[in-house]
């Protein structure tokens, strides 16, 4: 107990305190994750929406080990291992031509929006109240939440914020010098929040009339977390480029952007020393298995989390829950963590669950029993 006093005192002094936290969390298996005391959770918070494997799952860890042993960094001026490998699984899994690693979601935004803009040439982007696209400039820019986003004013690219699924509002903002629409094809940080039908078919529309491209944020619902590799797949909409990261490494630091065919960046347009890196395209590689052999199970753990949370009205997309609970979800949260179980509060008082997506039916049942009581 003391030493973990001392290690929060360290902290404190120490790092900058951007971050409010409580737990000391020290080892994870699976969908348990241990705390400094030796109290066992079962992580549906997974390092939102990262540890889609599971925590340290033995593939994923013998893959690091194995590659760690050969070369841990070499830089893109060379051939890296499992490059080509990783960008040919990422582009057959969700339809597109090429694509470029980064090492964050954020970063993965940034690219986008630097490929918008070089190739229509053109500066202005739409985004969508609620949407989160990340922390950096460019990515915040074009993530809506004021209260982060303007201590930050002025931030390029110049962007306009409509409301989620109002076609409509798109229509008065979008026009021939907007390079790209960003869209979540489910807001998450907004509480899993679905737009309405057709909406995402009206945005590729208004994309194709006005020369604007689609850019759709896949780094919290892609990499298998709805059922499908893509939230978008759920449609029959293409974008013109995908963003991905969180789930796609297990909790290796990878982002990537996927585009279709006529859209890439040209010698010298984009890099970055670490992206796509020896270590991050093995923990990919390793992931992306996994996710093949368990994704058919996806559907049948959504239908079982939707069951048991049924009195909370649960927006339940694939391993992706939310659950309107209002002021009282941060003790709910809290809650929860007494009773053995992590989940976290996403915007507008919206309690989510994002866990393993190797999360077993028996611990999806005692999941559920932990929330419910805690919702009382
Ligand atoms: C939809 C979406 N896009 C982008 C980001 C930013 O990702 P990162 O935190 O890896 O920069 C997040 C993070 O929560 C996200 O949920």
């Amino acid at each position: 107990m003391n030493e973990n006093q001392d290690y929060r005192d360290l902290d404190a002094r120490y790092y900058m305190q951007a971050f409010g936290r409580s737990l000391m969390l020290v080892k994870g298996a699976g969908s348990r994750v241990w705390d400094a005391d030796g109290n066992e959770y079962i992580d549906c918070v997974a390092g939102i929406a990262v540890c889609s494997t599971g925590h340290c799952h033995p593939a994923v860890v013998t893959a690091l080990c194995d590659q760690a042993h050969r070369l841990i960094h070499c830089s893109n001026l060379y051939y890296v291992p499992g490059q080509a490998e990783c960008a040919r699984k990422l582009v057959e899994l969700t339809g597109m031509n090429r694509a470029f690693f980064v090492n964050s979601g954020a970063e993965a935004m940034e690219a986008a929006i630097k490929l918008a803009r070089v190739r229509t040439g053109r500066k202005k982007f739409v985004a969508f109240e609620d949407g989160f696209h990340g922390r950096t400039m460019g990515s915040l820019a074009v993530t809506h939440k004021p209260a982060i986003r303007e201590p930050f004013d002025p931030l390029e690219p110049q962007c306009s914020f409509v409301r989620y699924g109002d076609l409509n509002a798109l229509e008065t903002v979008i026009d021939d010098k907007t390079a790209g629409v960003v869209v979540e094809p489910i807001q998450g940080e907004a509480g899993i929040i679905s737009p309405p039908d057709g909406f995402l078919e009206g945005v590729r529309e208004a994309c194709n009339r006005h020369g604007a491209l689609l850019i759709v944020d896949e780094v919290q619902t892609g990499m298998g977390r709805t059922g499908r590799w893509l939230g978008l797949q759920h449609t029959g909409v293409k974008a013109d480029i995908i963003t991905l990261a969180k789930g796609i490494a297990s909790g290796f630091p990878m982002g990537a952007i996927v585009a279709r065919e006529g859209l890439e960046f040209e010698r010298g347009e984009h890099g970055s020393t670490f992206a796509g890196g020896p270590l991050a395209c093995a923990a990919a590689l390793a992931t992306i298995d996994v996710i093949e052999k368990i994704l058919p199970s996806i559907p049948e753990k959504a239908e079982r989390f939707a069951a048991g949370l049924s009195a909370h009205n649960p927006r339940v997309r694939g391993l992706m829950i939310g659950i309107s609970v209002g002021d009282t979800c941060p003790a709910v949260q809290e809650a929860c963590a007494r009773a053995g179980v992590l989940v976290n509060c996403a915007g507008h008082g919206n309690l989510r669950l994002v866990p393993p997506l190797i999360i077993t039916n028996e611990e999806i049942d005692r999941v559920c029993e932990v929330v419910n009581e805690a919702l009382g």
